[in-house]
């Protein structure tokens, strides 16, 4: 055992026990039909966990349907995807890993082309294909970049619903049998456009300075951990600067980790950008 290399060494978050710490990060497919997981994901995954993997993440899902990145994407916002995610949730963990799935809405960058189409918003070779677009929503009505939708400012009343629908799909996770949740606060999505100075230019309780910045972060957090049990783990994904002198930070992460500590969230899953165009895969 002491020869045994840390990266392949159990490790106990809160109650559960990994049995090596390779964690599969989220990787989005594009593959899913109206939010429903199938027979594409349950090998993509799967293979990781038959692998070897301590824990094997699930893509981004969408908490509301219209916070899906693009049509293929995963959803968790209705009942009836609960089975989906439960026959992946139970094959991972039959072969000794740690389902977990991540929460998000992609905001401002909801409703986009599948990569493959081209990773922009959706033009007229899309709606051919039968990919609609949809009005996204941000903190404010500011484009991702020149020739993207224009995006809907949140009402405070919207945000109050928003929240709610991450509590509920984290019902539904849990239902579904993952035992890890990951809040997806990363890469220009829903949360990462209220953290940052560039995408959130708000002058009410969920914008302005860092704490306001922070609100819509924290208040989600705190919803989500709620409802996942206490001896589960929870972990928030963050882009930990945006690459702009202008925008979020590294301090400013320093900041947020700290408070999200406090509501209960056990790991920081940190990666980076993605608050200006479509750098990020998902
Ligand atoms: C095809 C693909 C899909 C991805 N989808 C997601 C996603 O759903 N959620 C997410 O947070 N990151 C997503 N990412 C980013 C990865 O999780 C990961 O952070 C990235 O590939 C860098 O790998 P590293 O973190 O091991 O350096 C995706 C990456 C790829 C290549």
């Amino acid at each position: 055992m002491t020869n045994t290399p840390t990266l392949f060494r159990p490790m106990t978050l809160r109650g559960l026990t990994l049995r090596n710490r390779i964690v599969i990060s989220p990787m989005c497919q594009y593959t899913a039909h109206e939010g429903h997981l199938e027979d594409w994901h349950i090998v993509h995954l799967g293979r990781f966990a038959t692998g070897g993997a301590g824990v094997v993440f699930t893509e981004a899902t969408a908490v509301q349907k219209s916070g899906r990145i693009t049509h293929g994407c995963a959803g968790l916002w209705d009942d009836s995807q609960i089975p989906g995610h439960a026959r992946i949730a139970q094959f991972v963990r039959r072969n000794g890993a740690v389902p977990a799935v991540q929460l998000g809405h992609a905001g401002r960058k909801s409703g986009m082309q599948r990569p493959w189409f081209g990773n922009g918003p959706l033009n007229d070779d899309d709606f051919a294909r039968g990919d609609m677009p949809w009005t996204p929503v941000g903190p404010s009505a500011i484009p991702v970049a020149e020739g993207w939708p224009v995006p809907h400012e949140l009402s405070v009343s919207e945000i109050a619903d928003l929240i709610e629908d991450y509590a509920a799909a984290a019902r539904r996770a849990l239902a579904a049998g993952y035992q890890i949740a990951e809040v997806h606060g990363a890469h220009g999505y829903l949360i990462h456009s209220f953290l940052s100075p560039l995408s959130n230019k708000r002058d009410d309780a969920y914008g302005g300075d860092l704490a306001g910045r922070m609100r819509l972060a924290l208040e989600v957090t705190e919803a989500v951990r709620a409802v996942w049990p206490d001896d589960l783990p929870l972990f928030f994904r963050t882009s930990a600067v945006d690459g702009d002198p202008e925008g979020w930070t590294l301090d400013d992460t320093v900041v947020l980790a700290r408070e999200l500590k406090a509501r209960g969230v056990d790991v920081m899953d940190c990666s980076s950008s993605g608050i200006a165009g479509a750098a990020t895969a998902g």
